[in-house]
């Protein structure tokens, strides 16, 4: 009985070793290609974090930009310069009688010259049929129209959101009656 179990276990034991041999074989290639190839997934893995972190932040300051953009400049109870500067218009046009307003990104303000001249325009294809509704709708739509020799995009699109009535009729009364 013990003669027949002897060699069984020393089978067992070949067995055994050559599954070590083996086993360690593949486990040193393994940790091997691991060892190699760490770096890489590593560094993909930190990049899309990097990308999400980034990206929340962006998303953040979004948020927050968008929450800015979302207040009123203004309650249109201002003194007129004090609406111009407030507005932001001050930054970019010169506007006669508005001593801050020295900008020169956008023309000069003298809508009771020019708007007349912009509704002539046989490149105008807005919809303001008088001047009033012309400087309304350059604050609230400036890509209807854009004086040439000036870039779109530049006045800002959201005059709408943060304008409100009273200060868009105030301005449009004040600008109507500009001239040069
Ligand atoms: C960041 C610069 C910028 C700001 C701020 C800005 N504008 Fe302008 N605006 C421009 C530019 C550039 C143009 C010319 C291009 C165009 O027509 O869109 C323009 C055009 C205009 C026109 C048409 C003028 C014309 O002669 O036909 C009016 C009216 C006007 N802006 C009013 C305003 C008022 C009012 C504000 C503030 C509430 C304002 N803008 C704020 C840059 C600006």
């Amino acid at each position: 009985m013990s003669q027949s179990k002897k060699p069984k276990s020393s089978g067992n034991r070949e067995g055994f070793l050559i599954f070590m041999v083996v086993g360690c074989g593949i486990l040193a290639t393994l940790s091997f290609n691991s060892l190699t190839k760490s770096d890489a997934p590593q560094d993909e893995h930190a990049v899309t974090k990097q990308g999400a972190q980034s990206q929340r932040d962006v998303r953040k300051k979004k948020d927050k930009l968008v929450a800015l953009l979302d207040i009123p400049l203004s309650t249109g109870n201002e003194p007129l310069d004090k609406l111009f500067v407030q507005s932001g218009c001050a930054v970019c046009h010169t506007i006669p009688g508005i001593a801050p307003a020295k900008g020169r990104q956008g023309p000069k303000l003298v809508l009771g010259t020019n708007g007349p001249k912009r509704l002539a325009d046989s490149n105008y294809q807005g919809t303001a049929e008088t001047v009033r509704e012309y400087i309304q709708e350059s604050i609230l739509k400036p890509g209807m129209y854009v004086v040439p020799g000036y870039s779109d995009r530049v006045m800002p699109r959201w005059y709408g959101k943060r304008l409100n009535a009273k200060a868009l009729d105030r301005i449009a009364t004040y600008l109507e009656g500009l001239k040069e």
